[in-house]
């Protein structure tokens, strides 16, 4: 589904992703782990067009998508959640989740309305809060509105930047269910960049781990779990 190959990004002279090679496959959900400064958001935020590679080749659904803009990408179902949020404060829970929709002209009336509804189940504080202004929600619940946002475009590959920032333990389980249930029940592939390892290898199929900005490790969660000592040494340099 995503193919990036030498992908390089940088800001003047500061080199944040010197090259990786990286691939999702339908179904999986992978995750890039990294220490503060690796590179993670560098590069999900290119493989969603937020920020412009300076090399590489980005392929999404077998398609060249590195001369798209972000929302185009978001068109053909590659969304991203950014670190941070980035929800409307100002605006109710409704009016965020209904601007998810953008990309998605088409959905309106009862349309829209059962897309609010799909994302209200799997989401139920959401629906507790539906007319609440989204600054004043916890932490946890903006993540959960950023998510929900996120899959008004029906992604078929769902980017997370750092969803577990700053968030409670039982919040980040909550989180991390609702994840694993989305690509098991909905087929939505799931790729997340997360500084915790411990956090992204128990709810990915594969992981990448990334050191300033090259790939260090990779291979099968459930092998990568098994190796915390070469882990820790990796996530500490
Ligand atoms: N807009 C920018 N201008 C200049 N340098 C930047 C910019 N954004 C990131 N960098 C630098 O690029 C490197 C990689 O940063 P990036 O944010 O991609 O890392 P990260 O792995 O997401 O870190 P964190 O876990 O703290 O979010 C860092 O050295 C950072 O200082
Ligand atoms: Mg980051």
């Amino acid at each position: 589904m995503l193919e990036v190959r030498g992908l390089q990004v940088r800001y003047g002279t500061i080199l944040a992703v010197e090259h990786l090679d990286l691939h999702v496959d339908a179904g999986e959900i992978v995750v890039l782990i990294g220490a503060n400064g690796a590179g993670k958001s560098s590069a999900v935020n290119a493989i969603t067009g937020l920020v412009q590679q300076a090399k590489g080749d980005i392929s999404f659904a077998g398609e060249d998508v590195c001369r798209l803009d972000a929302a185009e990408r978001v068109r053909r179902g590659l969304a991203l959640v950014i670190e941070g949020r980035g929800i409307f404060s100002e605006m109710t829970v409704r009016e965020n989740i209904e601007l998810g929709a953008f990309a998605k002209p088409e959905l309106r009336g009862s349309s829209l309305q059962s897309a609010i509804d799909h994302i209200v189940t799997m989401f139920p504080r959401l629906g507790d809060r539906f007319h609440q202004i989204a600054g004043t929600l916890s932490g946890g619940e903006q993540q959960m509105l950023a998510i929900g946002r996120a899959l008004m475009s029906s992604p078929r590959l769902l980017v997370l930047d750092e969803p577990s920032l700053g968030l409670a333990p039982r919040i980040v389980d909550e989180i991390a269910e609702r994840l694993v249930q989305l690509a098991r029940d909905s087929g939505v592939t799931v790729l997340i960049a997360e500084q915790n390892a411990a956090l992204g290898l128990n709810i990915s199929d594969r992981a990448y781990v990334l050191q300033r900005g090259r790939v260090v490790l990779q291979g099968l969660a459930s092998e990568l779990r098994s190796n915390t000592d070469l882990m820790r040494v990796y996530l500490e340099g």
